[in-house]
């Protein structure tokens, strides 16, 4: 029997790859120290991965040091091949780097489809931007005085990911990172190393130059202190929790990093009564169930108008028990399981501590029979306030229902927490959804919408959800440092000052 029995079959094996990528070269630990990477849905082993040191981290940073100048010269135009063929080269390679998904994450292999379609988006988004990133000439106060304003990249980026999206969090950032002209570390999460290294794979193959992209897997607090405390690099971009997200700006801080922070949110989803709800059902089921309610965007507390919050509660309990729990790989499944043990543990604190304060169990609310990292889907009703689910991220298949009366008040409630990523409200009132949109202290407002991820979107919270946006026009900025140039003692061919 194989040492790795979770390995998946793939077409193209080489992308699955248990190395780390530096300068171009596939590499080791020293130490031969290794991570284990195993199936979340059956907890078999799938690879192992290296687990570097802190002075094989500064080796990676110093081969993105030194690639850097070659990079940034290169025109817009060529970066953009090499960014763009990159994303084509994901799609070539779709089915095997959803099965390396599925494998190390769990979600269901569509799910694990559609975020290869949506991670190789940012290559083709990017790819565009490249070649957009434009200067000004600015009208001067001063005669004979021209200011040209430029951008230019900003150096080495560092990429600390999380394990809800393995291939579309990396690409988010790397994609701009690449095609502004910054090279780059990423540092993948531990439980899912294996699609950031099969994306290594193919932008080697896509013609990327040896350093640009590196891959370094090892500990939060060896591989991650070294590429916030580095002075080489210039811009950390991290997604995960506002707690890390804290620790990451204070340790940039000594450098003075620029940093792209998306973290925690704690998204509203608001049913007015003139709703379609049966709109507003599947808005639910896609922002809420998407990767098992695994996502920073996932509705975490759905606020229903009284006069429709029995009918909405019933039509969502239909499709809440439609939902197929089981392995990823499995033909059908549409709930794959929750990452740990941990997080199936907060899930039951959760639903244990809203019955505590006088809440009701509509669907759901236990451990899958499946057993493991499975949970049921969850539907809880007259949910209070004071509920713990009101003011955390739950993280997993739980759809607390609360009610209001007037607009007013959901709008209060919605507003009543630190975070501010997503947000959702389904009304079919003019007034009210403009009125709505704008008092709701949120970066992303889905309206009649529960999917708002995508790449041509600003992406990113207010208040303690973050810092910066990622993707569309905004993306790219992100990496670049904006330059002015004064030029002065500028005459006309009649020797005067204009
Ligand atoms: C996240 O959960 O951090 C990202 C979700 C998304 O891109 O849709």
């Amino acid at each position: 029997m194989s040492n790795f029995p979770g390995r998946p079959t793939l077409n193209n094996p080489d992308l699955l790859q248990s190395r780390n990528f530096v300068n171009g070269q596939w590499i080791t630990a020293a130490s031969g120290k290794v991570i284990e990477v195993h199936n979340p849905a059956t907890g078999e082993l799938v690879a192992t991965v290296p687990s570097l040191s802190q002075d094989e981290t500064r080796r990676a940073i110093d081969a993105a040091g030194r690639a850097w100048p070659a990079w940034r010269a290169l025109t817009a135009q060529a970066r953009s091949r090499i960014v763009g063929r990159i994303g084509e080269l994901m799609r070539e390679n779709r089915e095997d780097l959803a099965a390396i998904m599925t494998a190390e994450q769990g979600k269901p292999l569509v799910e694990a489809q559609a975020e290869i379609d949506y991670a190789a988006g940012f290559f083709t988004w990017f790819a565009g931007e490249a070649e957009r990133a434009y200067g000004q000439v600015l009208q001067p106060s001063v005669a004979g005085r021209r200011i040209l304003v430029t951008k230019e990249p900003i150096g080495v980026f560092a990429a600390i990911t999380p394990w809800n999206f393995p291939a579309a969090m990396i690409t988010r950032k790397a994609a701009p990172g690449w095609a502004a002209g910054c090279t780059g570390v990423i540092r993948p999460a531990s439980q899912t190393p294996l699609s950031a290294l099969a994306i290594a794979v193919l932008a080697k193959q896509a013609g990327m130059p040896d350093g640009v992209c590196n891959v370094v897997t090892g500990s939060a607090e060896v591989v991650g202190r070294e590429l916030t405390d580095n002075p080489i690099v210039r811009k950390l971009s991290f997604t995960g929790s506002t707690e890390v997200g804290r620790v990451l700006l204070e340790r940039c801080a000594k450098t003075i990093k620029k940093t792209s922070m998306e973290l925690g949110g704690n998204a509203p989803f608001i049913v007015f009564d003139d709703a379609d709800l049966d709109a507003a059902v599947k808005g639910v089921m896609a922002s809420k169930f998407r990767n098992t309610g695994q996502t920073c965007v996932c509705a975490n507390r759905i606020l229903v108008q009284d006069s429709v919050y029995e009918a909405f509660s019933e039509k969502l309990k239909t499709a809440v028990e439609a939902l197929v729990v089981g392995n990823g790989t499995h033909t059908g499944v549409t709930q794959g399981p929750l990452i740990n043990q941990a997080s199936v543990n907060k899930v039951e604190q959760h639903i244990g501590d809203t019955l505590a304060k006088g809440g009701r169990i509509v669907t759901g609310g236990k451990r899958h029979s499946l057993g493991g990292n499975f949970f049921q889907p969850t539907i809880l009703a007259d949910v209070p306030r004071h509920a713990q689910i009101f003011s955390e991220e739950t993280f997993g298949p739980v759809a607390p229902l609360f009610r209001f009366n007037t607009e007013q008040e959901a709008i209060d409630m919605a507003n009543d927490t630190p975070f501010g990523l997503a947000s959702y409200f389904y009304s079919r009132d003019l007034g009210r959804v403009f009125r709505v949109a704008e008092a709701l202290e949120y970066g992303i407002i889905g309206i009649n919408e529960g999917l708002i991820s995508a790449p041509e979107v600003p992406f990113g919270g207010m208040k303690e959800s973050g810092l910066g946006r990622e993707g569309g026009p905004n993306g790219i900025d992100e990496y670049l440092e904006v330059k002015y140039m004064a030029i002065g003692g500028l005459t006309s061919s009649h020797g005067k000052l204009h």
